[in-house]
């Protein structure tokens, strides 16, 4: 009985979850950390809206020592009472990642959001400044929307950026779904 109420109320709050599942997103935040200056510093790291219907995200991170960007760790969290982890922690070998897209179907999934207005297009190793350069928030919206199906509220997509096994950068975007 007790299990059959357990399974009820699982039931019941799954239908609550898809019947919120989102529709649209909006980004509402990047926000750019170095966290050694003598290795890297954030040149620029903004949203920016041109008008209502084009809004874009643009970085620069200039690297001051030759990387070894390696790893990278993800997380996605949800704010309820402040931000809480929601569904995704991960540490991906950045490098392996992307010289076999398909090992890393989440990290690909990432780096296919960027890398066509970015010069972080290719393999390692990445030995010159890191740039993103206008990359339309709708065309993110998309990709989101489409492949992602989650309910309803402020998200932080929060990404650490190893080097020689030190974080160096964190990048956190802030979007919602309605
Ligand atoms: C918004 O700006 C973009 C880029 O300048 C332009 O192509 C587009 O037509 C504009 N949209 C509106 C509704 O003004
Ligand atoms: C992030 O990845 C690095 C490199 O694998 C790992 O040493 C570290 O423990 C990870 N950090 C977190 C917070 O998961
Ligand atoms: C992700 O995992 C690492 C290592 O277990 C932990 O330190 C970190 O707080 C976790 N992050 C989130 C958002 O849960
Ligand atoms: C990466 O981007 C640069 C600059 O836009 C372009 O010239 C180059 O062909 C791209 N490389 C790949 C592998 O797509």
């Amino acid at each position: 009985m007790c299990k059959l109420i357990g399974l009820m109320s699982n039931i019941i709050m799954l239908l609550a979850l898809i019947t919120e599942i989102a529709s649209m997103v909006e980004f509402t935040n990047v926000k750019c950390t170095s966290w050694d200056n003598a290795f890297d510093n954030f040149e620029y790291c903004h949203l920016k809206s041109v008008n209502r219907s084009f809004k874009y995200l643009s970085l620069k991170v200039n690297l001051h020592k030759l990387p070894k960007l390696r790893f990278v760790n993800f997380s996605l969290l949800k704010r309820y009472n402040g931000y809480k982890p929601f569904l995704y922690n991960i540490t991906v070998d950045a490098c392996k990642a992307l010289r076999h897209p398909k090992s890393n179907p989440i990290f690909n999934f990432f780096h296919g959001l960027f890398k066509k207005h970015s010069n972080m297009n290719h393999t390692c190793p990445f030995n010159h400044d890191l740039i993103v350069e206008k990359l339309p928030t709708n065309f993110m919206n998309q990709q989101v929307s489409g492949d992602l199906k989650f309910p309803h509220g402020d998200y932080l997509f929060h990404s650490d950026w190893y080097a020689y096994g030190i974080n160096r950068a964190t990048v956190d975007f802030f979007y919602s779904l309605s």
